[in-house]
């Protein structure tokens, strides 16, 4: 068995920092946010996997539906001998293209979850005893550094978490994944569409209520790494779908007036009666959107292909 091989390429301090400034930043602003990275430690990415299973969230179930039937056409297409995934957490779906992939040489799971990744690193080299697996803990926004791995390469991005960076974030990560690539390697990207509003906000406000203890699980991890102390139970999860930009907010809504303090910024936040706190964007795309933004960052899409109910889209696109 090849050993699992797990770079950090970012200092080990520099996530706290991050999240200080994002706290900071998102805490003192108004109307107050977080960014979504942060829902991510161990228990998040747990929770995550539990989601997928709901009955209500189904992106995961379209976009499998997706893979199994055409995970062969993509393999042809791209003729990958890296294959790269970002925010590849359990990588439980990328098990269709590694079988579909004849010529692979390296698999590079890229992810902040170091426990999803080693989780998922050691489960793959157990599987598949000749595959190289790189894992890689970074964050997918700032800029990459690849191990040297044979091309051609192909980026996968699935589960539609392209649509958890806001649209400003999005150009400037799609011009960044078309930097890792040569012309003629390929960008796997799983989008979900635009769809009935009660579809969607039942995805993200289940009745067992699993996603509000995802939502709430980023107050968790800002008290645990900054020594705040927000009471998750003083809020209340809350999924809404803004029509003109086409996308779902995940908020916590304050029950009560309250003040948290965060020791590690010297920040006392003051929270009104049912003021909310902006945690998630999910955004819901269609094709001749996802064309556009692909091509704008030098992309060219390919192939576009949908489940059986048009709820979800797998597109590949050719660096140019
Ligand atoms: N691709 C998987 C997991 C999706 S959940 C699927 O389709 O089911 C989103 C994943 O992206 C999580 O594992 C999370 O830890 C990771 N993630 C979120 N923001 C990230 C960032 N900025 N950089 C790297 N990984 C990130
Ligand atoms: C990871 N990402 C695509 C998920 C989504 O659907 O936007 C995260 C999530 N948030 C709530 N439920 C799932």
């Amino acid at each position: 068995m090849s050993p699992l091989h797990v770079t950090r390429t970012l200092p080990e301090d520099a996530t706290e920092a991050a999240l200080r400034a994002d706290v900071e930043h998102g805490l003192t602003d108004d109307p107050k946010w977080l960014p979504p990275k942060w829902f991510y430690d161990a228990r998040g990415s747990e929770l995550f996997d539990q989601i997928t299973e709901l009955p209500e969230y189904y992106p995961t179930r379209a976009e499998r539906e997706i893979l199994a039937a055409r995970s062969g056409e993509i393999a042809a297409a791209s003729g990958a001998r890296t294959l790269v995934e970002l925010g590849s957490g359990s990588s439980e779906k990328t098990r269709y293209l590694l079988d579909a992939l004849t010529s692979l040489a390296a698999y590079v799971p890229v992810d902040v979850s170091e426990s999803a990744l080693t989780q998922a690193g050691r489960a793959l080299i157990a599987e598949r005893p000749d595959l190289e697996v790189h894992a890689l803990i970074a964050d997918f926004t700032a800029p990459l550094d690849l191990p040297p791995t044979p091309g051609p390469r192909l980026v996968a991005f699935l589960g539609g978490t392209i649509g958890n960076l806001l649209p400003a974030e999005r150009a400037a990560f799609l011009a960044s994944v078309r930097a890792l690539l040569e012309p003629g390697d390929g960008l796997l990207l799983g989008t979900d569409l635009v769809k009935d509003e009660q579809v969607l906000v039942r995805a993200y406000d289940d009745a067992a209520g699993v996603t509000a203890a995802f939502d709430k699980n980023v107050l968790n991890v800002v008290n645990r790494e900054l020594g705040a102390d927000f009471d998750p139970d003083a809020f209340e999860h809350v999924a809404l779908w803004d029509a003109r930009r086409e996308w779902i907010e995940m908020r916590l809504r304050s029950r009560t007036a309250q003040t948290v303090k965060v020791p590690a910024l010297g920040l006392a936040v003051e929270f009104a009666p049912g003021e909310e706190l902006r945690t998630e964007v999910s955004a819901k795309f269609r094709e001749e959107g996802v064309r556009r933004e692909l091509a704008a960052a030098g992309l060219g899409l390919t192939h576009w292909w949908t489940d059986a109910q048009d709820r979800f889209a797998l597109s590949l696109s050719v660096a140019r």
